[in-house]
């Protein structure tokens, strides 16, 4: 079945008002800390490039990890891209990490990337995504900054795939059906 960018579910005005939120909220707590900001690469592309611009503070760094659970639609279960993060360890070690990621779903990603970045010594490690998806996460992951909550439902545009395509659009859509009842009404 072919599919291709459906409905828009948030604008880019809407994801641009909310990241400014995120932004001075994540400002007021880091203030007079140095947190290492860590995007897992990636979906969390854009979204780390514009929350970053929206935090206010003196000292703040960026590091990346390539991680990926999904083929296609479906969550494969199993996470490629650990062993890159090892190299991270020495930079991690004693800092306060912000894991930044695109979307919360089964939760496998982030949970697993907390836990090995906590065995790395870092000093603290707190979660930012820009969606969260309303379902019973299979591993219990709380973000401390969630941008929207959302239906169960496979989305893409602003640093979210489907196979490698879509990342560039400035919304989020729906991914649907190319001869489905749900039509794409603009382009990214
Ligand atoms: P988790 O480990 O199941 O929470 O998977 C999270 C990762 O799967 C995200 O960082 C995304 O890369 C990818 N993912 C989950 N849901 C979607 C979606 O709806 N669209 C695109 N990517 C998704
Ligand atoms: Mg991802």
């Amino acid at each position: 079945m072919q599919m291709k960018p459906g409905r828009t579910l948030l604008t880019q005005a809407q994801i641009c008002t909310r990241v400014r939120q995120l932004g001075k909220s994540i400002t007021h707590h880091y203030r007079g800390k140095r947190p290492l900001f860590l995007g897992v690469m990636n979906g969390a592309l854009f979204f780390l490039a514009d929350l970053l611009r929206a935090v206010d503070l003196d000292h703040v760094e960026i590091s990346c990890v390539r991680l990926a659970s999904y083929a296609g639609t479906q969550s494969t279960g199993s996470l490629r891209g650990m062993v890159e993060l090892e190299a991270l360890g020495k930079s991690a070690a004693g800092r306060h990490v912000l894991i930044v990621d695109d979307i919360l779903d089964t939760g496998r990603t982030l949970s697993a990337l907390a836990a090995r970045l906590k065995k790395l010594g870092a000093a603290d490690v707190k979660i930012c995504v820009l969606l969260k998806k309303r379902r019973a996460h299979e591993i219990a992951v709380k973000p401390d900054w969630a941008g929207f909550k959302i239906a169960d439902q496979f989305v893409i545009g602003y640093g979210l795939d489907y196979d490698g395509r879509y990342r560039n659009l400035k919304q989020i859509r729906v991914l649907g059906k190319a001869n489905g009842t749900d039509p794409s009404t603009s382009s990214g």
